[in-house]
């Protein structure tokens, strides 16, 4: 097989919420996930919040030596919408750009790229409170704050996503109200996918008019629904349930156009798409990379009655599955995802994987987190992708999900993902096994 290029990112990832903690410091104005943490209505587990977390606000020194003892050359971070503007828009917190700075040029000095995630779905309560990703002034409010953000660190950041994960924050989010804002409405759930998908063009734009020197992309989750039989009805049902979540932004943005089924699901609820002139032309705005997050495939049974879009959900046998979450692993499933950007993308933009990794609840051994079921799962994506690569599929870059333990949103810190075990009561750091083995894979390929 092909080796990796020397300049292939090697990374972990992080979210602003997730890692910072600090949720009310140095002028940091409230988030929708903040809010949500504090109300009795959250379903966060045990009711936890991310207050404090893994306080890398405060601890981020530490942390970028962590991340250098792990080898790797990329950072990727989210920064907080309500850090850097408190009201979402209008006046910009100098305490926050000072934070980003040090974050920033701690990691360059480090020798590790920053990759800057814009939304990691922390919108600010203000900008909530005006409809948020629902009314389409978000367009305009995005623009805003991606402008100061590009004009305070667009010199030194090489690597920009401007979403993560539209579903979640989207349809979970706005249709679903699994996730803040809590939202359950047909109306909301198609405006928010169609607003983040033109704010997202719209940024990438502006980029380009400010002539910055970095590259920029998005962080699609793609996770494929696949029919658990050959009957149509199931084919039929796998498709509806590709097309009303990942697969709405990825054909978006790769075909111009959302999927059929998705649009005829939405006008039989009377819902229609708030499509205005031009749009589209900002939705398949080019693109730098395309990053991809992926965890897993799942299998879609026709069930009449059953959810939003009759199917539900079936285990396959043969699939392993990772206990802590019960997700199927299948690494061939992102080779075939791989495989079909590849495709969808002409070949022509090279693909990050933004997030891959799993959930093994820790047990420790001597003081030793052996984590085998996570080194496994790693290995065995990162195999797939130096074969996808050795088949020609461009490949710029691999970031595990994740470096460090934190706040798994619903599932507060009882769902770890780190490569590195923190103890949420000391704030200690561990290495775990899965760790030592991304580090010396590292620098045996790079
Ligand atoms: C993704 C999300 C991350 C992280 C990960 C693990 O959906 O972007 O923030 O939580 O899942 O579940």
């Amino acid at each position: 097989m092909e080796k990796f290029p020397k300049d292939f990112i090697w990374g972990v990832g992080s979210a602003s919420y997730q890692v910072e903690g600090a949720w009310n410091e140095d002028g940091k104005g409230e988030n929708i996930w903040d809010r949500y943490c504090h109300s009795p209505e959250s379903k966060v587990f045990e009711h936890q919040n991310a207050d404090v977390t893994i306080d890398e606000y405060h601890r981020f020194e530490e942390d970028m030596d962590w991340l250098k003892e792990l080898r790797c050359n990329a950072y990727r971070f989210s920064i907080s919408w309500a850090r850097i503007l408190p009201a979402g828009t209008g006046a910009v917190n100098p305490k926050g750009i000072a934070y980003y700075n040090k974050l920033i040029d701690g990691l360059l000095a480090r020798g590790i790229q920053p990759m800057v995630t814009l939304y990691h779905w922390d919108l600010p309560v203000a900008l909530q409170d005006k409809g948020g990703w629902a009314n389409r002034e978000i367009v305009d409010w995005f623009a805003e704050y991606a402008r100061v953000c590009f004009e305070n660190f667009g010199d030194r950041v090489p690597y920009w996503i401007t979403l993560n994960e539209p579903t979640v924050f989207t349809f979970s989010g706005h249709l679903l109200g699994a996730v803040p804002p809590c939202i359950q409405s047909f109306e909301q759930g198609l405006y928010s996918a169609h607003h983040a998908m033109v704010a997202h063009g719209t940024v990438v734009r502006l980029f380009r008019k400010m002539g910055l020197k970095g590259k920029i992309g998005f962080a699609f989750d793609i996770v494929p629904k696949l029919p658990y039989t050959d009957a149509e009805e199931d084919k039929k049902a796998a498709r509806l349930a590709n097309a009303t979540t990942q697969y709405f932004f990825y054909e978006g943005v790769t075909k111009g156009k959302y999927p059929k089924e998705a649009i005829d699901f939405y006008e039989s609820k009377g819902v229609k798409l708030p499509l205005q002139d031009g749009d589209m032309e900002l939705v398949t705005e080019k693109c730098d990379f395309f990053g991809l997050n992926y965890y897993l495939t799942q299998a879609v049974r026709y069930k009449k009655g059953c959810g939003l879009f009759d199917c539900e959900y079936v285990f396959r046998e043969n699939f392993p599955v990772a206990n802590a979450v019960e997700w199927e692993i299948d690494p061939e499933g992102l080779y075939d995802v791989l495989k079909d950007v590849q495709k969808a993308t002409n070949n022509e933009v090279p693909i990050i994987i933004t997030e891959n990794g799993i959930c093994q609840d820790d047990y420790c051994e001597n003081g030793e987190y052996n984590d085998d079921e996570r080194l496994g799962y790693i290995r065995a994506h990162i195999d797939v992708i130096q074969k996808a690569y050795s088949e020609g599929v461009k490949m710029a870059g691999y970031v595990c999900w994740c470096g460090f333990d934190n706040f798994e949103w619903n599932n507060g810190t009882n769902k770890r993902f780190g490569l590195i075990h923190v103890d949420f009561e000391t704030q200690k750091r561990t290495m775990k096994k899965s760790g030592k083995w991304y580090r010396e894979f590292i620098s045996k390929n790079s």
